[in-house]
């Protein structure tokens, strides 16, 4: 006989070796998994919210989720890898003249590094019912990995071909703006996010290596590569959007998961 109680849904965590076990009706797993996130989320310490234009605090613990939950996080189901981070399809049409005109498409898309974030600094501001937050974020490297399909001009090379694209991304910062409000679910407080906009704010270089680039001419497509590889700024402009949109959604759905997963208290120490 299985009663009431039990078909109850659990969830648990802990935060300061404090286990806490909230019942309620959306997500739940079993209390095994909810004992490793016990274990795992003493890194999470309640970080004031007040306004500030250094919230060291909150900065240490976005590091710390990112850091410790890159894997996913236990107790949570649909919160994917960090490392490796995969992207099935995203499409970029980019006109600079007059040297980009292109369309590309990028399949199946990998990166690897995004878990190695350092937040330089973090500014919180409270406005209007809305929390702001701002963090710059430091990346030592990110190697990207795509099928990719290209058809325009780059760099007065008229392109046409579908291939593999490999990239290497060194001291990347971008800035992150995230804004935030206390919301009410079942009688317990989370932040739920509104917006979140990521900036590429530094780049220091790109290598990039585009396979079957002339119908599998290896000469060409050498000489190609280089003509890249020279001018990897140019090369930036049609990758930004890409950079930006991968940002973008790996800390949306990173923030908003988490955000709804753990209660503001835990996060927060002046949120009601
Ligand atoms: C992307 O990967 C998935 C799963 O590995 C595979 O089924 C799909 O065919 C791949 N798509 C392309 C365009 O390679
Ligand atoms: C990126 O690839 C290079 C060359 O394969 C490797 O040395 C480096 O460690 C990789 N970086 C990351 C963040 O995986
Ligand atoms: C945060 O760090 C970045 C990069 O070092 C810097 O440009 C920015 O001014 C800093 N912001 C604050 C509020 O300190
Ligand atoms: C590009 O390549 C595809 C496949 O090889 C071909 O069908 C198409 O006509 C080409 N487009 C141009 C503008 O050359
Ligand atoms: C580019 O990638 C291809 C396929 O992975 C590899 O054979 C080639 O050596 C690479 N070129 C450079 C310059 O790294």
């Amino acid at each position: 006989m299985i009663d009431d109680a039990t078909q109850i849904k659990r969830k648990s965590f802990c935060l300061n070796h404090v286990c806490i076990t909230i019942a309620n009706d959306f997500l739940l797993d079993s209390i095994l998994i909810s004992f490793s996130t016990c274990l795992l989320a003493t890194f999470i310490k309640p970080c004031a919210l007040k306004d500030s234009q250094s919230n060291d605090c909150l900065a240490r613990n976005i590091e710390n989720i990112f850091q410790h939950w890159r894997n996913g996080v236990p107790g949570l189901s649909g919160v994917g890898s960090l490392d490796p981070f995969r992207v099935n399809r995203l499409r970029i049409a980019q006109r600079v003249p007059p040297n980009v005109d292109v369309r590309v498409e990028l399949r199946n898309m990998t990166t690897v590094g995004l878990s190695q974030a350092k937040i330089l600094n973090s500014t919180t501001l409270y406005n209007t019912g809305h929390y702001n937050l701002g963090f710059h974020v430091h990346l030592t490297q990110i190697n990207l990995t795509s099928k990719y399909k290209l058809k325009g001009h780059v760099l007065l090379l008229n392109l046409n071909s579908t291939g593999i694209l490999t990239s290497e991304l060194d001291n990347l910062e971008f800035y992150v703006a995230l804004r935030m409000q206390p919301q009410q679910a079942e009688g317990i407080t989370f932040m739920n996010v509104n917006a979140i906009k990521t900036d590429i704010a530094r780049i220091d270089n790109i290598r990039i290596n585009l396979t079957n680039l002339f119908n599998g001419n290896k000469e060409l497509e050498r000489s190609a590569n280089e003509i890249f590889n020279e001018n990897w700024r140019v090369l930036f402009e049609i990758l930004r959007p890409v950079l930006t949109q991968t940002f973008d959604s790996v800390l949306e759905d990173r923030f908003t998961k988490v955000f709804r997963y753990l209660p503001a208290k835990y996060l927060f120490k002046d949120v009601e």
